[in-house]
């Protein structure tokens, strides 16, 4: 999913002398898709859809000691239990007028960039939060090092388009189609004022370096130079009939000016970070070629990794086409104000991620199946509705103390354990297989059950 070596991103990088190392943890997916943003709106359901990569604990507001204890992140370097997220992208269907989220994932990027001082580079201070772009930019300002960091490209194995200028990098989405997805891209500032792990606008306490916004030396106001953080948000609007101005942001924005990313910092350990800075130079690209990122990787737990906190009770799209996008966000087209709402939406609550467990129910571990057979052999069902609470009701009403899942859709009943399987729980990241019937909680895996108990049953 990480295209370092296209001419495109090229491109996008061409200021850069291509002696300076980076890494990219590439194609990570989002582990929630929510209406909740902890650094703009702390505590309250946010104003618009993101898209959220990184650590489980992603939630309406936490700090960096909460975010630490995160069971996993969906970066394969699991002392990342950072966040980096972005507004969702739908696309808006021009007969229907529905709105269907379009598969996203992210390239992030970690850069070395010094400048002509060649000063120290940083890890992330603890804690750190920062934001670049904004949802209410309207107008492109070419001169701005922040507006030059927020840009599109459009993907095209073919290079049928090279040297059109319609098809080069630009800062709003495309008048066509492009064949092979899209990237919307966010480099953030690297400069910090050594002072402030986050500023009022989330904003000032930090800066873009003095030559360039991706590279050079840090201003005398913000002093420390950190690693630079770049991420690509790959969306497969290929995926969708292109019709002008039918890719629609979360926020309502068509046009792609108010594409913004969000990070808040979740590095369990500084000194992995500061390791793979330090010793890793000569690193293109590939994270696996700095060993200490190498043995810090864990790509089962990253594969396997859901959110564990409350999210917005509402639908975001997945099990189906929406009517209006969630909040107050109706079609924002032109560079006109954001139109409001008459009546405002009601306010939704806050809501587990996982689907209750019916009472009585505990949920045990993740298990093998028999040797020799199911493990639970009673009673079974599958369906595109599964979820661990739709097995539990399914073996409680057929009187079964326990109840098995796996492979995302398959559910299984039983008195006791068959064909050799045993109540021992093997590692958690083994029922990777997401529930048919809900996104945010995995079902089993190959092999694997994910073994629910009802010892009122027994
Ligand atoms: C555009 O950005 C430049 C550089 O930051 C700034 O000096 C200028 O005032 C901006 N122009 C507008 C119209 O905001
Ligand atoms: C299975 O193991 C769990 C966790 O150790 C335990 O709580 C449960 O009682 C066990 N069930 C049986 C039937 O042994």
């Amino acid at each position: 999913m990480a295209f370092p070596k296209t001419a495109l991103l090229a491109a996008a990088l061409a200021v850069i002398p291509s002696v300076y190392s980076y890494w990219i943890f590439g194609g990570t997916p989002p582990v929630v898709t929510t209406r909740l943003d902890s650094i703009v709106s702390p505590g309250q359901v946010g104003t618009h859809v993101h898209a959220v990569a990184g650590g489980s604990r992603f939630q309406a507001t936490y700090d960096f000691d909460d975010l630490s204890k995160s069971q996993c992140s969906t970066i394969p370097v699991q002392p990342d239990k950072s966040n980096y997220w972005a507004p969702q992208l739908y696309y808006n269907d021009p007969d229907a007028g529905t709105f269907t989220p379009i598969p996203t994932s992210f390239n992030i990027y970690y850069l070395m960039r010094p400048g002509p001082k060649n000063e120290k580079i940083h890890a992330f201070p603890t804690g750190l939060r920062m934001l670049a772009g904004d949802p209410n930019r309207r107008v492109n300002n070419a001169s701005s090092f922040a507006d030059q960091a927020l840009t599109y490209v459009c993907l095209d194995f073919n290079q049928d388009h090279s040297g059109d200028p319609d098809w080069e990098e630009r800062p709003d989405f495309f008048p066509h189609q492009c064949p092979d997805a899209m990237r919307a891209q966010v480099f953030f500032p690297s400069c910090w004022d050594g002072k402030n792990l986050d500023s009022p606008d989330h904003k000032s306490h930090m800066a873009y370096p003095i030559q360039n916004f991706n590279s050079g030396d840090c201003p005398d106001t913000h002093p420390v130079h950190l690693v630079s953080l770049f991420f690509e948000m790959f969306v497969s609007v290929d995926q969708f009939p292109y019709a002008p101005g039918r890719w629609v942001y979360s926020f309502g924005d068509n046009g792609g000016l108010g594409i913004h990313g969000d990070f808040q910092d979740g590095w369990t350990d500084k000194s992995i970070l500061q390791s793979a800075i330090d010793d890793c130079n000569d690193v293109q690209g590939n994270a696996q070629d700095c060993p200490i990122l190498k043995a810090n990787m864990n790509q089962a737990a990253a594969s396997a990794c859901k959110p564990e906190m409350n999210i917005v009770n509402e639908a975001v799209g997945f099990t189906g086409p929406l009517e209006e996008l969630p909040g107050c966000n109706l079609l924002w087209t032109g560079t006109g104000p954001k139109p409001t709402c008459n009546p405002m939406p009601p306010t939704p609550s806050f809501v587990s991620p996982k689907t209750p467990l019916p009472s009585g129910w505990h949920e045990l571990g993740c298990i093998a199946e028999g040797t020799k057979g199911r493990a639970f052999t009673s009673a079974s069902t599958t369906n595109d509705a599964m979820t661990k609470a739709v097995c539990a009701n399914f073996c409680s009403g057929l009187g079964f103390p326990y109840a098995g899942v796996e492979f995302g859709r398959e559910c299984y009943c039983g008195n006791g354990f068959s064909n050799g399987a045993v109540n021992t729980t093997v590692t958690w990241s083994d029922c990777s297989n997401t529930c048919s019937g809900n996104r945010n909680e995995n079902c089993g895996g190959p092999d694997r059950l994910t073994l629910l108990y009802n010892p009122t049953l027994h």
